[in-house]
């Protein structure tokens, strides 16, 4: 397969960062459809989309033909069977739970024709603890997008040991096609580069509320101030989820036992009381 066969994509999961991919894929001239086991999520998701155009056109960030076709192009429905029984490529963006992750991967591989490519947008998990889920492990890799996706240039292309060249490549093509800069990692790596780096600052930042040598506002104002990040640890972790930091945080320390992995109290009391970060409208900060 080449990136030229590539007419529809299916994107699994509506949520912060699915609903964007698909929007993405649309706009670049695909047919998408998003799928989602949650209503409410897929209800959500079209509301931001049919937000989202007329600013862009409003901003003239976009024509009013760019929107309309992007608006035609993009489906959502609750039907893995309607989403990826004719996809040419899909990119899942479910929950970050392998479990998930696997039954997800052997549905798609039993319902997508069989050239289609089964893409990943695991956050930190390797395409081969997932690949092995089809009977299709040459056509699975990683193709992880960052948040927000309609903004962020980057796309992390992992080529696991199962994963064709032909499979890399073509994820690559359609990074570009989809204006985004891929890099294309040849070995697999727990976080691959982006989410290590950030692991470690979000680490840092979080020992230094714990033990109490400066709150989350002040570790922002540091450094957004001082390094020249758009945003500090703690606002960024509100803007990817408290519950996407700790299910991470959960997977690790069962697979490692490791203390270092588990997630901060911090993390745990947040994740507990339900304050997500602004998706839930409030986090360590409050968005209402
Ligand atoms: N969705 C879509 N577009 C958005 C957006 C959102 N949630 N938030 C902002 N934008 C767009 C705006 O429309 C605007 O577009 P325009 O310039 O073309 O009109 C542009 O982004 C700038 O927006 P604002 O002026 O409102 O705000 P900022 O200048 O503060 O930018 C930001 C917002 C782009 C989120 C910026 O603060 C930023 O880059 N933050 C860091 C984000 C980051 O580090 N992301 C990576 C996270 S790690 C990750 O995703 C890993 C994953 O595995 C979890």
């Amino acid at each position: 397969m080449n990136v030229e066969k590539i007419e529809k994509i299916c994107v699994v999961g509506a949520g912060n960062m699915g609903h964007q991919i698909a929007l993405c894929a649309a706009l670049a001239g695909y047919k998408v459809t998003c799928t989602d086991i949650n209503q409410e999520m897929l209800s959500k998701a079209e509301g931001f989309v049919r937000t989202y155009l007329p600013e862009r056109v409003a901003k003239e960030k976009l024509t009013l033909t760019q929107a309309d076709e992007a608006m035609a192009h993009l489906h959502f429905t609750k039907s893995l069977e309607e989403a990826s029984g004719e996809a040419d490529f899909v990119i899942e963006a479910a929950v970050e739970k392998m479990d998930i992750k696997r039954k997800l991967f052997a549905d798609l591989d039993r319902i997508a024709p069989p050239h289609a490519i089964l893409a990943t947008n695991s956050s930190y998990i390797v395409s081969s603890r997932i690949a092995d889920a089809t009977k299709r492990p040459d056509r699975v890799c990683n193709m992880h997008f960052f948040n927000p996706a309609l903004v962020m240039k980057l796309v992390e292309v992992v080529q696991g040991p199962h994963t064709s060249v032909e499979t890399a490549q073509v994820t690559m093509d359609l990074c570009k096609k989809m204006g985004k800069t891929g890099i294309l990692l040849k070995k697999e790596i727990y976080g691959f580069v982006v989410n290590r780096i950030l692991t470690a600052i979000f680490n840092e930042a979080l020992f230094l509320n714990d033990v109490g040598i400066a709150t989350p506002e002040e570790i922002d104002i540091a450094v957004t101030n001082a390094l020249g990040h758009p945003m500090g640890p703690f606002r960024l972790m509100d803007l990817t989820g408290i519950d996407l930091a700790y299910y991470k945080a959960m997977e690790r320390y069962q697979e490692t036992r490791d203390p270092k992995d588990k997630p901060s109290p911090l993390v745990v009391e947040k994740f507990t009381k339900g304050e997500w970060g602004k998706k839930t409208k409030k986090g360590y900060y409050s968005y209402e």
